[in-house]
Parts: structure tokens; C-alpha cells; sequence
């Protein structure tokens, strides 16, 4: 429902039944909802939606307009985030997951639900998911993350998805080849250009920034905003990339990986059950990273361009250098381990940057389907 749509006297009403039912939710619920909400997403798209009618708390996959599909792995990855935080915040009040569901949606489009009791101790003060965040600013390479902390995120695990720990120089300076290799086929990629500039905001108001990739949050170099502005356009991208901008906007993205001292692969089989999983791993490895004061960084062009590779979806043109790319990839990061659901650069930023933000509690609730009122 969009409410920008509807006569102002049918608006105050809707409006107020949402605040209703924001006032009536209990508040672990409401810290619950927090929890799933603050997951990760590709572009700040939180593809998810609410609901609770007093017994059953549910988070469907929800598509947003312009945005990926609600199939789409890096979608799968970000329930899979949602499903940790939900797990890690029921643990919090005290309450367990006898009954939940969590796994690939299901034929409504829900991927993790199930009943809430009340709440076993006082709704904590804490809440560790809102400390992780995106860094993209450089990170202090003086700054090493601890043996002890890089040993334990080598051995976390999630059924059979495993994490990878990198911090060698000459592995890290192959990584970020083969990211630039990604990124050079990427920055070529109509589709993907046009997603990316369809999720950048650059607006002036806090609002505008609730889903969609906040321009503030790149860390781009003078002028950057600019000209992200301009190629926006895929006409204008296609005629800079002539003069070699793909080139050099990869080699951007490849330095700031090179830089790191290290990294962490998300690893496991590809079914949608595997991907979950994947994303429960990444919000596991970020959220203990960001326990010990350091920050998180993924970056996710070189899985997304062995996926299009495997469904056939890179255009003829591009076909032999990501074959190339996609083939060097799968023997760096080992075969029998899977495949590289995600990376993530990790270390200390040498400066804060802007946080991104998220949808309201009310434009968070699935519409059409009664929540508790
Ligand atoms: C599956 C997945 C892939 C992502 N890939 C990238 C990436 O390639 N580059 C990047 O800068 N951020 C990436 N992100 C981070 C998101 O843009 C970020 O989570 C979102 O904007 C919300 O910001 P927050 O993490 O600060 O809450 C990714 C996140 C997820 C869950």
C-alpha cells in the first residue's frame, strides 16, 4: 500500500491504525523486529516485511520496487543475516527457537517464524546488531586484527558453510586481482550498472535515505558524488568507459581491499538452504568483529559474477574474461570448499563514516496481511 496514493481522511485513518498497532506491540517484540531489521542488505535494499498477531512473529521476502528479486543470493545471504540477529535477540530475552522455521521462504514468501512467548528476563539494554555496520572508509593498516579473534572466526561455522581466513600479503594481493578482474566486467555490465544506480540515493532529508545505498556512507574522493551522478546514465558510463573509466573505478574498488590485512570468505555449497546459511556465517564473523571494536567490508562482485557466469547471464562480449576470472577464483578459494558466497575485508577505519538507516516499523509491516492491532 502506498500511502502517498490515497485520499488524506483514508491516509490519517491507515495512519492511525499503524501507530496503533505500534503502541500495542509488546516490547520484545519491538526488539525483535529491531534486531531483524538492523541485517544487512545488498544496497540497503531490506528485502523483508513484518508481521505479528500476538502469538506468531513472521519475516517474509519481500521484493521493493526497482530493487533484486526476492530469489536472488545475495537476498537469500541478507534472510540469512535477519535469521541470525532474530536468533541472537530471542536468545537475549531468554526465549529459545523450539518451533521457528528459518530456511529458504517458503510458499508464502516466509523464511523465518514462529511463536513468541513472553519474554524470560527484562528486555535487555544491549543490542550488539546495532553496533555492526558497513565500513568503507581505509582502515589503519598498523592496526592488525588479534591472532586470538582471526583463529576463532577461522573456525566458526553454520552446517556446511565455513569461513576462510586471510591475512598473508601475497593471498590478500591475489584476492583483490581477482576483485578487480570482477570489477572491471561489473563496471561494463548494463544490468548491474543499472542497478546500482537505481539503489544510490543522494538526497538532503534523513527520509530519503531509509532504504537505497546512502551516497554518504562511499567514502568517495572529492568530486565523487558528481560523478556518480553522471554515469548513472548508461549511455554516458558506455562512452567514459571507452577512455578506460571501468578500469580505473575497478582498480578504486580492488586498493582498498589490497590495503586490508585481512579477509574473511564465506564458503559452502550453492543451494538456497546453503545460502541462508552463508548469510547466517557473514552476520556471525560481523558481529563478533565488531564486539572487538573493529569493522567489516563486504565485497560481493566476485561471487556475483560466478553466479551470472553459472546461469549463463554474462553477455557474449565478456564471456572470456570472466570464464578467466571465474576459473582463477574457484582454484584460489578451493572447490571442494564450495563456492565463495561472500568476501569481507575487516580491520580498523582509520576515520567514522555515516551509517545507513532503515525503513519505518510501519513500512516495515507486510501489507494486506492482519498484524496485531
Ligand atoms: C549479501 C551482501 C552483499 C554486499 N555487498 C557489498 C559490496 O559488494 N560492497 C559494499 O560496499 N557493500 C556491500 N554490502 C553491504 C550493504 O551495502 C550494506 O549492508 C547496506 O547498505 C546496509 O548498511 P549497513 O551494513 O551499514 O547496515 C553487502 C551486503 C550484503 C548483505
Amino acid at each position: 500500500m502506498c500511502f502517498d496514493d490515497l485520499p488524506e481522511r483514508v491516509w490519517l485513518m491507515a495512519k492511525m491504525a499503524d501507530v496503533m498497532s505500534e503502541r500495542v506491540m509488546p516490547v520484545e517484540i519491538r526488539f525483535l523486529i529491531e534486531a531483524a531489521a538492523s541485517a544487512p542488505s545488498a544496497d540497503n535494499s531490506q528485502p523483508w516485511c513484518f508481521t505479528w498477531d500476538k502469538h506468531m512473529l513472521e519475516v517474509r521476502a519481500q521484493g521493493r520496487a526497482g530493487s533484486f528479486p526476492v530469489d536472488y543470493h545475495p537476498s537469500l545471504l541478507a534472510y540469512g543475516a535477519v535469521s541470525e540477529n532474530l536468533t541472537q535477540a530471542l536468545s537475549a530475552l531468554g526465549l529459545g527457537m523450539q518451533d521457528w522455521y528459518i530456511g529458504p521462504p517458503d510458499v508464502e514468501g516466509r523464511f523465518a517464524y514462529g511463536p513468541v512467548s513472553s519474554a524470560a528476563v527484562p528486555v535487555p539494554t544491549a543490542r550488539p546488531w546495532l553496533e555492526r555496520h558497513t565500513s568503507r572508509q581505509r582502515f589503519d593498516s598498523s592496526k592488525h586484527l588479534p591472532d586470538a579473534l582471526l583463529n576463532e572466526l577461522g573456525r566458526l561455522t553454520q552446517s556446511r558453510c565455513t569461513c576462510r581466513v586471510f591475512t598473508k600479503p601475497e593471498q590478500i594481493s591475489k584476492i583483490a586481482l581477482l576483485v578487480k578482474q570482477a570489477a572491471r566486467i561489473r563496471f561494463r555490465t548494463q544490468e548491474l550498472h543499472m542497478g546500482l544506480a537505481g539503489s544510490l540515493r543522494f538526497g538532503s532529508q534523513p527520509e530519503d535515505y531509509r532504504e537505497g545505498l546512502n551516497v554518504n556512507t562511499l567514502a568517495l574522493p572529492p568530486g565523487g558524488r558528481l560523478l556518480l551522478k553522471l554515469i548513472s546514465d548508461w549511455r554516458r558510463m558506455q562512452l567514459f568507459n571507452r577512455f578506460g573509466l571501468y578500469k580505473a573505478l575497478a582498480a578504486i574498488e580492488a586498493s582498498t581491499l589490497a590495503e586490508s590485512t585481512a579477509l574473511v570468505a564465506i564458503m559452502g555449497p550453492i543451494s538456497p538452504v546453503d545460502a541462508l546459511d552463508a548469510g547466517r556465517l557473514l552476520q556471525r564473523v560481523w558481529l563478533q568483529v565488531s564486539a572487538g571494536g573493529y569493522a567489516g567490508h563486504p565485497f560481493y562482485v566476485l561471487s556475483d559474477l560466478a553466479m551470472r557466469f553459472a546461469d549463463g547471464k554474462v553477455s557474449e562480449a565478456l564471456q572470456m574474461e570472466a570464464k578467466k576470472t571465474v576459473r582463477q577464483a574457484a582454484h584460489f578459494f578451493g572447490e571442494e570448499r564450495g563456492v565463495l558466497h561472500c568476501l569481507m575485508r575487516l580491520g580498523m577505519p582509520i576515520s567514522d563514516g555515516e551509517v545507513s538507516s532503515r525503513l519505518s516499523l510501519e513500512e516495515l509491516t507486510c501489507k494486506g496481511i492482519r498484524s496485531a492491532q
